[in-house]
């Protein structure tokens, strides 16, 4: 005989004789109140409870119960009653009680994340003076600039495999989730590497926001005589992502004291004259590949400890991701026209190689939809999944030109003697061979989707 011991005070223990009887079943046939609007057959999720006592009683998470609890990144405590047998005695707790909590619940979409926790790194970003530029602008400009800001400044966050949480005013909130979670829970070792490349990716980011930030300016000097400055506000640790909001405006949100720290970090580059602050939490971890400029001993507003943020300027180590995209950029301050070279030169191999004529071709594929397409893989390099999309249009447009997966290792050289002719100041043996890797390895990849 095992007991069923929901926690409300007004319930005694259910007793149930049936050996792997569910949680559901056993509920049910003592009349105990517990939602279960599918009829048990693990669709609605209303009969899900937290189990506190008793979890190594339970049956294991079945396919279908599991396939729901990592789309919502359940914790091994919350089961779905109808689905859950048990083996021992149990003691738990409802999570829908009445017909608010049902609301809410049932307001969550399929990817709706009700609770998880994950270590991340938090970014605040904001930008300075912006009450400035509100002040004597029109407020079309005013959304215009704001809008066109979101979009240069979120690309380096999602192509670096970040996300945003929210926008707020003129700031934004986004995280890097750490990767690999699975590996990395295995032992220590893998636990710091995969902290490691989640806050790699986290500063790479706002190292190509400050490039990103360059080329804005220079436009909108030219278009409102008004230049923007940004400060950054880095810290990593345990966050919780869940849905967060009314039943009909929900939206995922990011919580937790990781979250203060990094706006409080933001906030203090005011102070200290700095635009880019990182924790101690970031330092320990990558610090021998950070070059840094300043160290603050403080106390953040709210913290009773002080802690030591330290002002970035950029990797200390070389790290080939930016390396690439920095010359890039140059290349096309260099020569805007960039592409027409690249395509000259290809124009050439096919004619060599394949006996065709690419011009006709050519005329089809606008040179600057092309050089847009090779921008944006070079700017996803840090982002494999959104990268693939990229690479998948690439190879249309070379087979477009009659140039067969076999062929593609044979651009690698001509691609390299393109960057190398636009970028003859700063051209080097270690820029050739990372670019040389680099492509390689994406002709690799093109070669396999
Ligand atoms: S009753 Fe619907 S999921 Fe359990």
């Amino acid at each position: 005989m095992y007991t069923v011991t929901f926690e409300d005070k007004e319930n005694s223990p259910l007793k149930t004789e049936k050996l792997g009887a569910t949680i559901l079943e056993t509920a049910l046939k003592h009349e105990y109140p517990l939602y279960h609007l599918c009829g048990g057959n693990a669709k609605c999720t209303t009969c899900r409870v937290f189990i506190t006592e008793g979890l190594d009683k339970l049956s294991s998470r079945n396919e279908r119960e599991q396939t729901l609890a990592d789309r919502k990144g359940w914790p091994s405590e919350i089961r779905l009653a109808c689905q859950t047998e048990v083996f021992g005695n149990v003691s738990l707790r409802r999570i829908i009680k009445d017909n608010k909590d049902l609301r809410t619940v049932t307001s969550e979409s399929k990817s709706s994340k009700t609770g998880e926790e994950c270590y991340s790194v938090i970014l605040f970003l904001d930008i300075k003076g912006f009450t400035a530029f509100t002040e004597g602008s029109l407020p079309y400009d005013v959304v215009f600039v704001l809008n066109r800001f979101f979009q240069e400044m979120s690309e380096p966050i999602l192509n670096n495999g970040g996300g945003i949480d929210k926008f707020i005013g003129d700031g934004i909130l986004a995280f890097f989730q750490m990767g690999n979670k699975k590996e990395a829970i295995k032992n220590e070792e893998n636990l710091k590497k995969a902290k490691q490349e989640t806050i790699r990716s986290a500063i790479r980011a706002c190292l190509r926001m400050f490039d990103q930030l360059k080329k804005f300016n220079l436009e909108m000097k030219d278009r409102f005589n008004f230049t923007f400055d940004i400060r950054i506000g880095l810290h990593a640790g345990n966050v919780i992502y869940g849905d967060i909001g009314h039943s009909e405006y929900k939206s995922q949100t990011v919580l937790g004291d990781t979250v203060n720290v990094a706006s409080r970090l933001e906030a203090l580059n005011k102070k200290t004259n700095t635009n880019f602050l990182v924790s101690d939490e970031i330092y320990n971890l990558i610090g021998p590949s950070l070059s840094v400029n300043k160290k603050v001993i403080t106390k953040l507003r709210g913290k009773s400890e002080k802690m030591t943020a330290y002002s970035v300027l950029g990797f200390k180590d070389l790290d080939s991701i930016l390396m690439i995209q920095k010359s890039l950029d140059h290349v096309l301050e260099n020569n805007p026209n960039w592409i027409q070279c690249y395509l000259d030169k290809l124009s050439s191999f096919v004619k060599e190689n394949l006996n065709k004529n690419m011009i006709e071709t050519e005329e089809l594929l606008n040179p600057n939809e092309f050089s847009a397409l090779i921008e944006s893989i070079i700017e996803k390099l840090g982002n494999p999944e959104s990268l693939k999309k990229e690479i998948i249009k690439l190879k249309s447009i070379y087979e477009s030109f009659g140039i067969t997966k076999k062929e593609l290792p044979k651009l690698v050289p001509i691609l390299i003697s393109t960057m190398r002719e636009n970028l003859p100041s700063e051209w080097n043996v270690t820029l050739e061979s990372i670019w040389n890797q680099v492509i390689t390895d994406l002709t690799i990849e093109t070669i396999e989707v």
